[in-house]
């Protein structure tokens, strides 16, 4: 299941290693997850669900959703998509509630750091806003639960549109490698990987994180980090959508099925349905295509594409039906998806009885939108509302980025789901507010060109939807907290 060849991509795998799936001895790579490695392997099963001892598998690809979780070298719970497989390493389906681990691995080593500014989370926003703030010789650090930096650009192959100064018309992957470079040689910034901000605690001058890393014997090590300000820029999380089978393996969300493609070169399968046809759904579809998998075709609720045209088309050259106005009914299998059923719908969103269509394919990819992943924001006590427009629950903000609770600030997809450019403008506006209240002069100017560069990127037809949640984001804010 591993893709050899590639039209843009040169797979850097790394050694072969051997390591054991339930005590079967399999093979996988050193560059490659435990969950991209099993895939490669054919393994779909990842653990069962405690209720009904369904099967459950991989979905989101960026330690958001927990159906990866395995016991790792005995230890349980273990979210394999974030941790690369390596030799002799011992891996379990670990079936119903995980036992508990053993009292050597509860004995967590504690340090306390300290920092002017905490970044949480090393994706487009994060990256910017850390690279902002450092630029003042300010002390930061950039903490990020996966292995790498780079956020959902990682798995972007394609030539992004925006801004140029965002770096337009280079691919994700290479504005991630830009922006990292940058990162590893700026000495006022210090990075934490495999890193989780797991919690938000009062302190008496400053705030205070608590951090979860993991070393490389699977065990954690915890800090306690005080900073003046934090910026949040934690991203987002796919979208599920109700339908019979939903958990089976072989359902993956959109951006899971871009990393193990992209960033892995492992099929999710050979046959892709692809639910959602607005940019994600279009664009994943064609990396399929480009990676030589099956796309069957994609679904739209809607009735008419919600994507760019330009993509749409790149699909329908390769012959790829798009079923607009229809929905997927359910989806078929046992152990993993052996089909899929859709449905036309009427005007009303009814289902049209008697067109059904049953879709031969072994995954079904949702690209059905994102929610931001505010569980860390939230904590913080900052003020949270539920935007429609913004994708889901957000932190109130101003035009700084800042929060109701003073000193945390947000970026990127977590205060609205945008795109990566604005995802970039954002965090340097955060990182620019966040020196400046330390008590740090700095460039107005350039604060004043960010803004005006969202104004612009938010002015088109496809900005419009982050355009109105960040209006009504404003409108709460003036009302709650009066000025901007
Ligand atoms: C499949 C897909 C295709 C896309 N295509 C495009 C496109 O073509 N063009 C475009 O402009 N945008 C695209 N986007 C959107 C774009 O990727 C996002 O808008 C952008 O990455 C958001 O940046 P971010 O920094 O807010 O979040 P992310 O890039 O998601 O980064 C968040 C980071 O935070 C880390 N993190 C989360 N929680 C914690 C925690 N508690 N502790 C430590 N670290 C944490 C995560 O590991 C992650 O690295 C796409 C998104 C997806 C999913
Ligand atoms: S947390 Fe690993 S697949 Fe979602």
């Amino acid at each position: 299941m591993r893709i050899r060849e590639h039209p843009i991509l040169e797979f850097k795998r790394g050694k072969k290693v051997k390591f054991y799936f339930n005590g079967r001895e399999i093979y996988g790579y050193e560059n490659e997850s435990i969950a991209a490695a099993l895939v490669a392997n054919e393994v779909y099963k990842f653990s069962t669900s405690l209720k009904y001892d369904r099967p459950r598998g991989f979905f989101c690809g960026i330690g958001k959703c927990a159906s990866c979780r395995m016991r790792v070298n005995g230890i349980p719970n273990v979210r394999t998509c974030l941790e690369k497989v390596r030799e002799g390493m011992n891996v379990e389906m670990q079936d119903k509630v995980a036992d508990l681990p053993d009292a050597d691995f509860i004995e967590k080593k504690i340090e306390h750091l300290d920092c002017d500014i905490l970044v949480v989370g090393g994706g487009p926003a994060g990256l910017c806003a850390a690279l902002e703030s450092a630029k003042y010789g300010v002390k930061v650090i950039l903490v990020d639960e996966n292995y790498r930096l780079g956020g959902q650009l990682i798995k972007q192959t394609h030539k992004f549109f925006g801004s140029k100064d965002e770096m337009a018309g280079k691919r994700g992957i290479d504005i991630a490698k830009g922006l990292e470079d940058l990162i590893r040689k700026n000495k006022n910034i210090k990075v934490l990987l495999r890193s989780t901000v797991f919690g938000y605690y009062e302190s008496k001058k400053n705030h205070l994180f608590g951090i979860a890393e993991r070393l490389d014997d699977l065990s954690e090590k915890i800090y306690k980090v005080e900073c003046k300000n934090a910026i949040i820029a934690t991203g987002a999380s796919e979208n599920m959508l109700v339908f019979p089978n939903n958990d089976l393996p072989g359902v993956y969300g959109a951006g899971g099925v871009q990393t193990l493609v992209n960033v892995y070169g492992v099929k999710p399968g050979e046959k892709v349905l692809m639910v959602g046809s607005g940019n994600v759904g279009l664009i994943v579809s064609y990396q399929l295509l480009q990676a030589g998998v099956e796309v069957k075709g994609v679904v739209e609720a809607l009735p008419k594409i919600g994507g760019y045209f330009v993509h749409a088309a790149k699909l329908r050259r390769f012959g790829v039906p798009i079923y607009v106005s229809h929905t997927l009914k359910e989806v078929h299998g046992k152990d993993k998806v052996e089909g899929a059923t859709i449905v036309k719908l009427d005007k009303n969103w009814n289902e049209i009885p008697g067109t059904e269509k049953r879709v031969d394919c072994d995954v079904v990819c949702l690209a059905v939108g994102l929610s931001p992943s505010t569980r860390l924001v939230s904590q913080t006590g900052a003020d949270i509302s539920y935007i429609p427009e913004a994708g889901g629950f957000v932190a109130l903000h101003n035009d700084y980025m800042e929060t109701s609770k003073e000193g945390i600030f947000v970026a990127g997809d977590l205060s609205g789901i945008e795109e990566a450019s604005i995802a970039m403008i954002e965090g340097k506006i955060a990182g620019l507010a966040a020196v400046e209240r330390l008590g740090v002069k700095i460039d107005k100017s350039k604060m004043n060109n960010y803004q005006e560069r969202l104004k612009e990127l938010r002015a088109g037809p496809f900005g419009e939807r982050g355009r109105k949640a960040k209006e009504r984001i404003k409108e709460m804010w003036r009302s709650k907290y009066g000025g901007l």
